[in-house]
C-alpha cells in the first residue's frame, strides 16, 4: 500500500501556484486553521496575518458570525443562474451597498474577483459610449504603475506594471499618466502634482475625445508598492476629465471596505467615480466575489428593445448565494464590531511606529493611510522579487508575521481585529528583523530565493 502523502508532497506533485517562480521559491507552508488576525501551521505555530491574506480579510480568520451566515445560506439555496432568476441575498446585498455607496452608484453587476470588477467596468464603459453613437471613444486612461488586475483588460490598464511583458502585444490602447507618490515628510510634491497634470492636459488636448473612461486606484497604488496620492491630485485629476465628459472607474478593490480609514477610499476624495469596482473585503475575505457598481446614468444607456444593446457578459457563478451572504455578515460585521474605529486605532499604532522606525538611515518614505503603512528600503524601485524584501519575509515568517514585501516596499496591511498592542507586538519584532537585515552602510544581503 501507497504511504499516506503529505499536504507538501501532494502539493509539491500536483499544484501550479500564482504570482510564484516555482524553480526557486521556497515551498509553500501547509496552514490549517485560522482564527482572528492568526494563522496556524500543521505543527500548531502561529503566525500573524500582517497581510490580511492578501488584502482579503477584514475581521479576522474563521469569524463565526460569517462562517455561520455562510452555512445557513449552503443549507437553504447554494446556487442558482442569476439570468432570469434572483434571490434574497443578492437583492439584499445589492440594497445594502448601494446605501453604503455615495450617490449615484445605483445599479450592482455581480463578479468573482477584482480582475472580472474591473474588466466589467472598462467593458462597460465601453459599451456605454458604442451603446450612445459615440464609437470613437475606444482609448482608455490609466496611471503608471497601475494594477488593475490579470485578465486582458485589467492588463492592458496595467501595462506599466513588469508584470505582463510576455502579453505586451495583445493590449489594446492606453494613456499613461504619471503617478505622482508621496509620502509622509516628501517636500517636492507640488513640482511632481503640476507635471503630471501637465502631462494629463496635453494627452486630453489631443486625444480628449477618443478616450471612453479614466481608470484609477484611487488615493494609494496596491501591488506597484502601496503607493499613495493627495486627494487634491486625484480631484483635480477628475475635474479635468470630466470636462471632456470622459467616465471615471475608481478601482476601490483594493481599498474598499474600511482599508483607508474611511468605508471607500473616494469619500476621502469627496468625488463620486462613474463606476466602481469591489472585492477583495466585499465576503470579509471568505468566498470570491466582487461587484462592479454603476450609475443609474450607465445603467439607462445599455436599455433598449434589443438585446443588442444588453451588457452580455455574466459568469456560472455571477451573485453566489454563499457570498453573498458572507457579504451581508461582513457588512453587518462592520457596525457590531465597530471596525471603522478599530481602523483609527491602527492607524494610529502605524504612525507613531513608522515615525521611529524612518529614523533607520536604510528606511525610506513611510506612509500610512487608514490600516494600511508601507516604507521602501533603500531605492523605491526593485523588482518584485527584490532579495533584500525576500530576506526579510523569511525572516518574519521564522518569527511568525507574514509580510509579503513588494520589491524592496515592505507594507503592513492587518485584520481590523488585531488589536493595537498585538500590532505594537509586530513592529517590535519587525523593528529587531530590520535591525538584523538592513546594516547603516547598505551592505548587499544574501538572497533567499523568492
Ligand atoms: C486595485 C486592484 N484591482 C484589481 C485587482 C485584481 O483582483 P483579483 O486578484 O481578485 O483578480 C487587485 C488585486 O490585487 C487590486 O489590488
Amino acid at each position: 500500500m501507497n504511504p499516506v502523502k503529505s499536504v507538501a508532497e501532494l502539493d509539491h506533485a500536483h499544484v501550479w501556484h500564482p504570482f510564484t517562480q516555482a524553480h526557486t521559491a521556497p515551498a509553500p507552508l501547509p496552514i490549517v486553521r485560522g482564527a482572528g488576525a492568526y494563522l496556524y501551521d500543521e505543527q500548531g505555530k502561529a503566525y500573524c496575518d500582517l497581510i490580511s491574506s492578501w488584502w482579503v480579510n477584514l475581521h479576522g480568520h474563521a469569524h463565526p458570525a460569517i462562517a455561520e451566515a455562510i452555512a445557513a445560506q449552503a443549507r437553504t439555496l447554494e446556487h442558482v443562474l442569476f439570468a432570469g432568476f434572483t434571490h434574497a441575498p443578492a437583492a439584499e446585498l445589492a440594497q445594502a451597498l448601494t446605501a453604503a455607496l455615495p450617490a449615484p452608484l445605483e445599479r450592482v453587476f455581480f463578479s468573482d474577483n477584482g480582475s472580472t470588477a474591473t474588466e466589467i467596468a472598462l467593458k462597460m464603459s465601453y459599451q456605454y459610449w458604442y451603446n450612445r453613437s459615440e464609437k470613437q471613444r475606444t482609448l482608455f486612461l490609466a496611471f503608471d504603475g497601475a494594477y488593475h488586475g490579470d485578465t486582458f483588460g485589467a492588463m492592458a490598464a496595467g501595462r506599466t506594471s513588469s508584470f505582463f511583458n510576455p502579453f505586451q502585444p495583445f493590449l489594446f490602447e492606453t494613456r499613461t499618466l504619471p503617478w505622482p507618490h508621496t509620502w509622509i515628510g516628501d517636500h517636492d510634491i507640488e513640482t511632481r502634482e503640476a507635471q503630471a497634470l501637465l502631462t494629463l492636459d496635453t494627452v486630453l488636448q489631443q486625444d480628449g475625445h477618443r478616450i471612453a473612461a479614466l481608470i484609477v486606484e484611487p488615493l494609494i497604488q496596491g501591488a506597484s508598492g502601496m503607493r499613495c496620492v493627495r486627494p487634491q491630485f486625484m480631484r483635480a485629476v477628475i475635474e479635468r476629465v470630466r470636462a471632456m465628459n470622459i467616465l471615471v472607474i475608481f478601482d476601490e478593490v483594493m481599498t474598499g471596505f474600511g482599508r483607508t480609514g474611511k468605508m471607500f477610499a473616494c469619500e476621502h476624495i469627496g468625488i463620486t467615480p462613474d463606476l466602481i469596482c469591489l472585492s477583495k473585503g466585499l465576503t470579509g475575505g471568505f468566498l470570491p466575489m466582487a461587484v462592479t457598481v454603476a450609475t443609474d446614468a450607465i445603467y439607462q444607456a445599455f436599455l433598449g428593445e434589443h438585446f443588442s444593446s444588453a451588457f452580455a457578459h455574466g459568469h456560472s457563478y455571477t451573485a453566489n448565494p454563499l457570498g453573498c451572504a458572507a457579504a451581508l455578515a461582513s457588512l453587518h460585521l462592520f457596525n457590531e464590531e465597530g471596525s471603522l474605529q478599530k481602523i483609527a486605532a491602527l492607524e494610529h499604532v502605524h504612525r507613531d511606529a513608522l515615525q521611529k522606525l524612518a529614523q533607520h538611515p536604510r528606511v525610506n518614505c513611510p506612509r500610512v493611510l487608514g490600516s494600511i503603512a508601507a516604507f521602501n528600503l533603500d531605492a523605491a524601485h526593485a523588482p518584485y522579487d527584490a532579495s533584500l524584501g525576500r530576506q526579510v519575509q523569511q525572516h518574519c515568517l521564522d518569527a511568525g508575521l507574514i509580510v509579503r514585501p513588494l520589491g524592496n516596499t515592505v507594507y503592513l496591511l492587518p485584520p481590523y481585529c488585531l488589536t493595537p498592542e498585538q500590532l505594537q507586538d509586530t513592529y517590535d519584532t519587525l523593528t529587531k528583523i530590520l535591525d538584523r537585515c538592513l546594516d547603516s552602510k547598505g551592505s548587499t544581503p544574501v538572497s533567499t530565493g523568492f
